[in-house]
């Protein structure tokens, strides 16, 4: 996808559509009006006869305006003009590259980027427009033998701004938005392909491709490397599977040497049975998202590389598969993490955290000034908050505040849940240091909690995405989450 920015006359522009915004009440926006006017007022006598009221989402195809060059104009419903908001602008791109797809137009120009909002300046709506477009465009169609018919894609894309002073703040934003939506498409790729396709080797590989491409140190440790660490917890998961596990270290060089990176860990279960605790049948496809964690690191870290952001990131990914079998761990067992607490494994189930503990410890070594993990962790998460909002804990409040702050921004939301030391009280273990399982009671929660306990040496996050990494029913896909988020909190960064 080609994208530009432009002011000045959208009824000039020789184009296969001209996308255009109308407010509730038949109002014209700006760029509408001046179709309107150049046409001799056939917008408005297209509207009069009602078949499009403005209100947001709905949107007319009109073909051949008169005196007007472009092929086609489209126009938008933005819902009441005192109302147009962030979720607005989002829900009127996403039904203009709707309708957009649906016409045989290979380039538009699209003039929703020059509506005021009121809290947002141009780059956010220039980002914003950008990432709907190519999240409209994303297809994953590698693995059906015949590839899709497809008639002429759009692949150019003109984001019209008001004014002549806002294109240079429009050039960097569709930057930073084809950067993000790229960092996603990796993670959607990673996260849609199956399990007997992206198992922990093909992750591995993948991270050292992108290193290549980018210029991100990439190392990869086998098994006999983590034993060697002290591995344990990570090793034990990995033990049911015939897929050798691997510890991918992905090192991105943006700021001064001696300058202390950002790491981030991501949970890379390429697929999770559950173990011997094995899960019912039902759905149990969805366990190949396991995984979106990981592929949320390396969408990041792709995003970074494209924003040649100046600080320093590491990316951590444990990877394996959760498996029963002959040699898989059993409830009861327990085993030793790298950072010599013991752990009681009563549900094989709760794997994710297992492999996140000795990464958490494992990234130690680089004293990181701030540590974030994501893991699709706890199916508990999808009963808090559903499909919306990213759960995020941390035991830094600044942290967690940037976090959600990037979350806003990004329009990939966060919500701060509680850590308190009063649900410390749920990991108890007669035989170990602790369990890997608490009561079924508040499970997200108790998940980090059982991380917190790696992270006592840094401010650290952790974002539980079980709800936001993809969809299911008709839609079933991941969704890029959160590489949006992740990518705004480390831009603010480098600032
Ligand atoms: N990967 C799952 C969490 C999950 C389940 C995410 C469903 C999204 C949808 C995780 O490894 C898991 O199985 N967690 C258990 C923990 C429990 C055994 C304490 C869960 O949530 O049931
Ligand atoms: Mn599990
Ligand atoms: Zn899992």
């Amino acid at each position: 996808m080609e994208f530009s920015i432009k002011s000045g006359s959208p009824e000039k522009q020789r184009s296969g559509c001209v996308v255009v915004g109308v407010f509730e009440g038949r109002k014209l926006t700006a760029s509408a009006q001046a179709i309107d006017a150049a046409s001799g007022g056939f917008v408005t006598e297209v509207l009069r006869r009602g078949d499009l009221e403005g209100s947001l989402g709905k949107t007319l195809l009109l073909h051949s305006v008169p005196k007007v060059p472009a092929d086609r104009i489209l126009l938008v419903g933005l819902g009441r003009e005192r109302e147009f908001n962030e979720p607005g602008f989002r829900n009127a791109m996403s039904a203009a590259v709707k309708a957009l797809k649906s016409t045989g137009a290979s380039d538009a120009t699209v003039c929703l980027t020059d509506v005021p909002l009121k809290r947002h300046d141009t780059g956010w709506k220039v980002e914003h427009a950008v990432l709907a477009i190519m999240e409209g465009a994303y297809r994953f169609d590698r693995l059906k033998s015949k590839a899709p018919e497809n008639k002429r894609a759009l692949r150019k894309v003109v984001l019209h701004v008001a004014r002549r002073n806002e294109i240079g703040e429009g050039e960097v934003a569709v930057e930073r938005g084809v950067a993000i939506a790229e960092g996603m498409a990796l993670a959607k790729d990673l996260g849609n392909l199956p399990g007997n396709i992206c198992t922990p080797s093909y992750l591995a590989d993948q991270a050292v491709d992108l290193g290549k491409r980018h210029g991100i140190k990439v190392e990869v440790l086998d098994q006999k490397d983590c034993e060697k660490l002290g591995m344990g917890c990570f090793l034990a998961v990995a033990r049911g599977s015939n897929q050798p596990p691997k510890f991918i270290v992905m090192e991105y060089q943006g700021g001064k040497r001696d300058q202390a990176p950002v790491a981030l860990v991501g949970k890379g279960i390429t697929f999770d049975t559950g173990g011997i605790s094995i899960k019912p049948a039902a759905e149990m496809d969805e366990m190949k998202f396991d995984m979106c964690g990981a592929a949320s690191v390396l969408g990041t870290m792709k995003a970074i590389a494209l924003m040649r952001l100046p600080l320093n990131v590491v990316g951590v990914v444990p990877t394996t598969e959760n498996m029963p079998g002959g040699r898989a761990i059993k409830p009861g067992d327990i085993v030793t993490t790298m950072s010599g607490q013991t752990v009681e494994i009563l549900n094989t189930d709760a794997e994710g955290r297992l492999i996140l503990c000795d990464a958490l410890t494992y990234v130690e070594k680089y004293k990181p000034v701030a540590v974030v993990d994501i893991a699709t962790l706890t199916g508990a998460m999808v009963i808090a908050l559903g499909h919306v909002a990213t759960g995020l804990f941390a035991n830094s409040d600044p942290l967690a505040r940037e976090l959600i702050q990037a979350g806003e921004t990004a329009w990939d939301r966060a919500w701060h849940m509680p850590l308190w030391d009063d649900y410390q009280e749920a990991l108890k273990s007669n035989f170990a240091d602790f369990p890997n399982i608490g009561p079924r009671a508040g499970g997200s929660i108790t998940a980090a909690c059982f991380l917190s306990r790696f992270t006592k040496s840094y401010p650290w996050a952790h974002l539980d995405i079980a709800g936001t990494a993809w969809k299911s029913g008709a839609e079933k896909g991941a969704t890029g989450r959160p590489v949006p988020l992740l990518s705004h909190f480390l831009v603010k960064r480098a600032a």
